[in-house]
């Protein structure tokens, strides 16, 4: 089990509107090491079998259509505390709840377009890692 590492993905809303750059720059700013890092665009398969917890929410297809729209910056973060203290640093689901100085506050523009999504434990941070980076590119 990895501890002390969290997932992340930049995603499509904010690679359009090209926040890649800003986003990565908070991440590290705030301490977090980065330990895997891609560009990638996920197939509708991909999409449904990351968010499968969500597949019975009213906002599932709406986020698979979003989350395939285009491509996403995913990468595995290191630092004491990661899960929680990314979950902090990227602020609530939706922006208009989301603190002063938030990745969220900052870049996202809606509940379903929202910039950026954090692992919620460390199980799940190790499982997401997993699903999107091999053993060899976690460094
Ligand atoms: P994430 O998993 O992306 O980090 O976001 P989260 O934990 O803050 O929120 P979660 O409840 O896990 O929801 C996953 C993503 O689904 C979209 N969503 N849309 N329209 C809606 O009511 C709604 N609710 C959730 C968001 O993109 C959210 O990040
Ligand atoms: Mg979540």
């Amino acid at each position: 089990m990895l501890t002390n590492r969290t997932f992340t993905m930049i995603k499509p809303d904010a690679v359009s509107n090209g926040h890649i750059g800003a986003i990565l720059g908070k991440i590290a700013g705030a301490g977090f090491r980065i330990v895997a890092l891609k560009m990638t665009q996920l197939t509708k398969a991909d999409a449904e079998a990351f968010y499968a917890v969500h597949s019975e929410r009213p906002f599932f297809n709406e986020l698979v259509s979003f989350m395939t729209s285009g491509p996403i910056v995913a990468a595995v973060l290191e630092k004491e505390n990661a899960v929680n203290d990314f979950r902090i640093l990227i602020g609530a689901t939706n922006p208009n709840e989301a603190a002063e100085g938030t990745i969220r506050k900052l870049f996202a523009t809606s509940m379903g377009e929202n910039a950026i999504h954090g692992s919620d434990s460390d199980e799940n941070a190790a499982l997401e890692s997993a699903f999107h980076f091999s053993a060899t590119e976690q460094f």
